[in-house]
């Protein structure tokens, strides 16, 4: 049987690539697994040969030990894989297939699902709605930054790409399917972004960026990308948005500038609950960034939050924080007639689309996150160079499927 090798969370600061089993159609236990999965048969699954497989700011927030993440904690919710096995449940996929795998693990047999919120599907995590591989608290599914994974209610779950050898040539992008495209896609959406939008999106990191990408798809007239790191704001201006300089203060005086007036018509939070307050050296503010798009977006507006907000955080800046609670000016949002949408990315919903956006060269979305792959042994030099603010995600090739 062939190894297998996966990146792990060890502690704080800390991840290795260890030896763990190769998959079978059963959820066995392990580091994170919910004790109601242990020995769930998983017969609907294929197991695949990972392809590609991205670092994340959502593994940040574990791996900085900011959740409860178990040591030893198989990493990766965002895969790409080749079907090398179909359980006996599956009818339509086959060996050989090439897929993106939405970050979500959804059962395709729920109420949620049924209505495509496949974010928070009911049957796949005993703690509460909704799933991810490789996840503090989302049910113990293995993760996926590994050289084979296993993928539940297969059928449902994987997007086949039509051809396999044009998949291999456009795989950088293709590999931004699994959740970071439709999840930036998903907060241009939400915060109403049309032909025409002024848009603020705060944070430069790779969720930002494809939400940037995602507006300008969408036909915004102006993006604008707020964040306090010069590098990830300097790649933002590659694809064509503006740019707003954190680090001397609060969005609004910039948009100003840009716009005439300190407001937008849409705000993204891609940023999430570790925000940092605004202007030179300013420490962590985890409500800077949901107050400032109450602030500039105008009213009747909307704002699309994919950022992470949590239930707990053991590494809070004050015991409200330590409990998810966040001090909101939630007055200004409601006599703005604001609205708000949150939560994981219904990656379902987008993916096909922006899969064809790809084929057909209407989007870069890797040049636009400026994506760079590296191998699975060199995981944890990615997740520190992420992790200090590189302006670049990072793409694990694992068996050696990606050339360039
Ligand atoms: N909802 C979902 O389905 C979903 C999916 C993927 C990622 N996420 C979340 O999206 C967020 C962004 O992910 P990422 O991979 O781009 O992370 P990242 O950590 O690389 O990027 C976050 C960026 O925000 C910047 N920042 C900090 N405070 C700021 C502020 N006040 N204003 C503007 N920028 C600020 C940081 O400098 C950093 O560049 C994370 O919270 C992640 O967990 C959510
Ligand atoms: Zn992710
Ligand atoms: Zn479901």
């Amino acid at each position: 049987m062939a190894g297998n090798n996966a990146v792990a969370y060890k502690s704080p600061g800390k991840v290795e690539v260890i030896d763990i089993d190769y998959p079978t159609f059963e959820l066995k236990d392990g580091p994170g697994v919910n004790p109601a999965n242990v020995g769930r048969k998983v017969p609907h699954g294929v197991i695949l040969k990972t392809v590609a497989t991205n670092i994340c700011g959502s593994d940040q927030h574990m791996v900085r030990g900011r959740t409860t993440a178990p040591p030893d904690l198989v990493l990766g919710h965002e895969i790409t894989g080749e079907v090398v096995e179909t359980g006996p449940d599956v009818e339509f996929l086959q060996v050989g297939d090439l897929v993106s795998v939405p970050f979500n693990i959804a059962c395709g047999r729920c109420r949620n699902c049924k209505e495509r919120k496949t974010g928070i599907c009911l049957n796949v995590n005993p703690d509460r709605p909704g799933s991810a591989y490789g996840y503090v608290d989302m049910g113990g599914w293995v993760g996926g930054q590994a050289n084979y994974v296993l993928v539940p209610y297969a059928d449902f779950n994987c997007l086949k790409f039509p051809d396999k050898d044009q998949a291999l040539e456009k795989i950088m992008d293709l590999t931004m399917l699994s959740d970071i495209f439709p999840t930036g896609f998903h907060g241009a959406v939400t915060a109403g972004v049309g032909v025409g939008s002024t848009v603020y999106v705060a944070g430069a990191g790779p969720v930002g960026l494809a939400a940037a990408t995602g507006a300008l798809l969408l036909g915004a007239a102006v993006v604008i990308v707020g964040d306090m790191n010069a590098d990830r704001l300097k790649q933002a201006a590659s694809f064509g948005c503006e740019t707003v300089d954190l680090t001397q203060g609060g969005p609004a005086e910039q948009i100003e500038q840009i716009l005439g007036e300190p407001l937008v018509d849409c705000g993204v939070d891609a940023v999430g609950f570790e925000a940092k307050g605004h202007g030179a050296g300013a420490s962590e503010a985890p409500a800077t960034v949901l107050n400032s798009l109450m602030d500039i977006t105008a009213a009747g507006g909307a704002l699309g939050i994919p950022g992470l907000y949590v239930t707990g955080d053991p590494g809070g800046v004050d015991e409200a924080a330590k409990k998810g609670s966040l001090s909101l000016s939630l007055g200004t949002g409601w006599a703005k007639s604001l609205s708000f949408t949150t939560g994981q990315c219904p990656v379902m919903k987008y993916n096909r689309q922006l899969m064809m956006a790809i084929l057909h060269d209407r989007v870069s979305i890797a040049k636009n996150v400026n994506a760079k792959a590296i191998s699975l042994e060199d995981a944890p030099r990615g997740y520190a160079e992420f992790d200090s603010g590189a302006a670049s995600k990072y793409v694990l090739n694992p068996n050696g499927y990606i050339k360039n």
